[in-house]
């Protein structure tokens, strides 16, 4: 008999990342594969299910304009044990630490079904930091049955929470998988832009930076664009309106500003594969920009991917507006400085984390 795996999809990243799992799950013979889609996020979900050719199976269409975290957490909670209770799936998988996932976790948990948490073991160590993300990540780990960690550091980490060595395996992160499957595509980035000029990427969309310091960092922004004309700046603004109506008001006027939707993942690679630079808060492209070779400033005062950072190709800036106008005008201006964190390498995985994961199933199952 087959068994029935639940993979859960929520936000952008979490369809990114679990792309390469429900791909490679839907070519085994002993696994029925069903995609729940939480619609956590709505448009930006539905952007990279496309892109993957994923069909979700359920779909709770849950996301609220600027929905609020409790108000989230109620409504997820019970029309995910809904679907437990009429699926009745062998195992769940989820990706990361969104309220998806810990609300997910927390189902399962109270239903007695088996998780997989891929992804896990990310810690700051700082519950207020990510936030709400870390401790949805601490929540998920404590509950979950098998921990395909990215790295040797997230795997040490569970073990330093008691986590079974058994239980933990690494596996490299599988947005890289991902990458790899669309990197090697042609790609075209979607707006367009001027090619004799350099080109820095922005995402910014942490909940901790909303107020002061995410106006903080849209300032440091509208002062390098500032100072530097002949620089393009791209940035594809989150839909949260916390981020959107605050990056339009002070970086729209800015004539080498580009402030565009979201873009299509493939798209997104483009430019990022197109960039000079880039600046992020972004746990995903954290991740991604390493492999490709493209320096990064984290937007953050701390981070959970230290791996990038330990071998100097990222560098947190903080949403501070001093530290992020003098460290990316020194990788404009310092060509030296630039090639010392612009080598390719990539921490995060090999492209074969969802074979790994799908591997450690198989061999449970059967
Ligand atoms: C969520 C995750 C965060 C992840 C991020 C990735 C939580 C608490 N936060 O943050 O960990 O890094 O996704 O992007 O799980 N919206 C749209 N359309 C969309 C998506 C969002 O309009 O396609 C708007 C809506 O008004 C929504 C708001 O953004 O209410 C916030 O979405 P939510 O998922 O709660 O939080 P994010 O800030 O996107
Ligand atoms: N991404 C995308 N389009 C965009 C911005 C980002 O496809 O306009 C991709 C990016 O390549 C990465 C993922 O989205 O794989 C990161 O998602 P996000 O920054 O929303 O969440 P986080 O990784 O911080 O949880």
């Amino acid at each position: 008999m087959k068994k029935k795996v639940i993979c859960v999809v929520g936000t952008r990243p979490e369809a990114i990342k679990m792309a390469p799992v429900i791909l490679a799950l839907k070519q085994e013979a002993w696994s029925d594969v069903k995609v729940l889609a939480t619609a956590q996020h709505r448009q930006m979900l539905d952007q990279v299910l496309e892109f993957f050719h994923i069909k979700p199976d359920i779909d709770l269409d849950i996301m609220r304009p600027n929905q609020t975290l409790a108000g989230l957490t109620a409504r997820l909670l019970l029309a995910i044990d809904e679907v437990l209770e009429a699926e009745k799936p062998d195992v769940v998988l989820v990706q990361g630490d969104t309220t998806t996932v810990m609300t997910v976790a927390l189902a399962c948990f109270y239903r007695r079904i088996p998780i997989g948490h891929v992804e896990a073991g990310l810690r700051t160590w700082d519950i207020q930091n990510p936030f709400p993300e870390e401790a949805n990540r601490v929540i998920a780990g404590k509950l979950a049955k098998w921990h395909f960690a990215p790295t040797e550091v997230a795997r040490q980490n569970l073990l330093k929470e008691g986590i079974a060595e058994s239980d933990v395996l690494v596996t490299g992160n599988t947005v890289i998988d991902a990458l790899l499957m669309t990197a090697s595509r042609p790609l075209k980035t979607t707006v367009p832009l001027d090619d004799s000029k350099r080109l820095v990427m922005v995402t910014s969309h942490r909940r901790e930076n909303f107020g002061k310091p995410f106006r903080d960092i849209c300032e440091a922004l509208k002062t390098l664009a500032e100072r530097n004309p002949d620089v393009q700046f791209l940035y594809p603004v989150h839909p949260n309106p916390n981020v959107k109506d605050v990056a339009h008001e002070i970086l729209e006027p800015i004539s080498n500003f580009i402030l565009c939707e979201p873009l299509d993942y493939a798209p997104f690679v483009a430019a990022m594969k197109r960039a000079y630079l880039i600046l992020t808060d972004s746990g995903g492209v954290q991740e991604e920009a390493p492999a490709l070779g493209k320096p990064v400033l984290v937007l953050r005062d701390e981070t959970e991917r230290p791996e990038a950072v330990e071998q100097g190709v990222v560098k947190l800036v903080g949403p501070n507006y001093e530290n992020i106008v003098r460290e990316a005008q020194r990788l404009l201006d310092d060509a030296g400085a630039y090639k010392e964190m612009a080598r390719g390498v990539s921490p995060y995985g090999d492209g074969l984390a969802s074979k790994r994961i799908t591997e450690t199933l198989r061999e449970f199952f059967s």
